[in-house]
């Protein structure tokens, strides 16, 4: 009987011990939860951005002021309940001390009230509606918003010789913002949008809305379609035959994704698109940052979002720093508001007040160099602040 009672308080001793070490292991690790679209038509933008997270962890290393960091991707299929469901599992199951990732407007949307209830930052690297900042406290956006690139291309055009344009969005929350923000900067700065056309964010078929491009002679069409949606526009602009009808093509650098370019082929050369970075960047982060991408990911380019779920990671990092590892949601949040640093887009801030980078935009021709396409920068608007927040 004694010893059957010194066995079971031994093995409860044991319990105890095994289970404070889980704990005090528990502690140490830093759990980021990143839902990213892995599969279906968006693939291209979990690749670029888990591609950009693992480099970021290499360069970096896995700890950060004593604490192990851990990212667990989860694929959402982009779906957004999808979305929300695999934030809770992440804040209720894995105590996941930061939200990332979100890959487009909706994913985003849908996870940003249970950032606000569990007070958890997230981090959106991709979506880039301007409102989307707005739906939570806690979110932090390293990417970028549609108003603040459109803003490039809205300028430089009246300036170039094109006064007449019709614009051509996907419908939803980012092809609205840019629409309408490029039709407020152009019309100000003197042109005249005569017509603002939008086409299906899921399998778009743009050949009717190009022929109607083609009846409205324009002296250029404005495009924004999602990252990855690019090629397919491209091939029908191409066979529609518009740019030999002499309608240039202009746009925010979305279409023109350094993931597909090279695919294109010369339909895409002397396209003219604003945007905050492209992977021709002549400085020295971007110079390192694209070789050790392309290093890691042979075959592969990176493209904006890479550089949003980069940056991203580094405020992650940058805030860890500075609260000593303390995982307290609000103190990590203040400590990610004004941080300043040379990305590889060139300089940024996060803006304390709106939680948006501040970051140039820059204005490129794709041409081809050294037998590769590329979104040459030739201009650029330095410091932007989300346009859509100034008020
Ligand atoms: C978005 O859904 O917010 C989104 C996705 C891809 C882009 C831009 C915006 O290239």
């Amino acid at each position: 009987m004694q010893n059957k009672k010194r066995t079971l308080l031994k093995a409860a001793a044991a319990l105890v011990l095994a289970g404070s070490s889980v704990l005090a292991h528990a502690d140490d690790v830093v759990k980021i939860g990143l839902i990213v679209p892995m599969s279906g038509p968006f693939a291209s933008t979990g690749r670029q951005i888990d591609a950009a997270v693992k480099l970021y962890m290499a360069q970096h290393g896995d700890t950060v002021a004593g604490k192990k960091i851990q990212v667990i991707l989860k694929d959402d299929t982009n779906v957004p309940d999808t979305t929300k469901r695999l934030a809770q599992e992440l804040i209720v199951k894995d105590h996941v001390a930061v939200l990332a990732g979100f890959g487009l407007t909706p994913l985003a949307l849908a996870a940003a009230p249970l950032a606000t209830q569990a007070k958890v930052p997230m981090v959106v690297m991709a979506a880039a509606t301007a409102m989307i900042t707005e739906q939570s406290p806690y979110i932090v956006r390293s990417g970028f918003t549609l108003p603040q690139n459109t803003l490039g291309i809205a300028r430089w055009a009246p300036k170039n010789g094109i006064k007449k344009v019709v614009t051509l969005v996907a419908d939803y929350g980012p092809g609205i913002d840019a629409q309408n923000s490029f039709k407020k900067v152009f019309e100000a700065e003197g042109g005249s949008v005569v017509e603002q056309l939008r086409v299906p964010v899921a399998n778009p078929d743009f050949s009717p809305f190009l022929q109607k491009v083609a009846d409205l002679k324009p002296d250029a069409l404005f495009i924004f379609v999602p990252s990855g949606a690019g090629a397919v526009f491209m091939k029908q602009f191409a066979e529609r035959g518009l740019s030999k009808q002499g309608i240039k093509l202009i746009g925010t650098g979305d279409v023109v994704d350094d993931d597909i370019l090279n695919g294109m082929g010369d339909v895409a050369l002397g396209t003219v698109t604003s945007m905050h970075y492209t992977a021709a960047l002549d400085n020295p982060e971007n110079r390192a940052y694209v070789a050790a991408f392309e290093k890691a990911n042979p075959g592969m380019r990176p493209n904006f979002h890479s550089v949003g779920a980069y940056d991203g990671m580094h405020l992650i990092y940058a805030a860890l720093e500075a609260t000593k590892g303390d995982t307290n949601g609000d103190k990590l949040l203040a400590a990610m508001k004004g941080q300043k640093w040379n990305s590889p887009r060139g300089p940024v801030e996060l803006d304390a007040q709106t939680r948006e980078m501040i970051q140039n935009v820059y204005i490129t021709r794709t041409e081809r160099v050294n037998g590769q396409l590329f979104n040459v920068p030739f201009d650029k608007v330095e410091a932007v602040k989300d346009p859509a927040k100034i008020k």
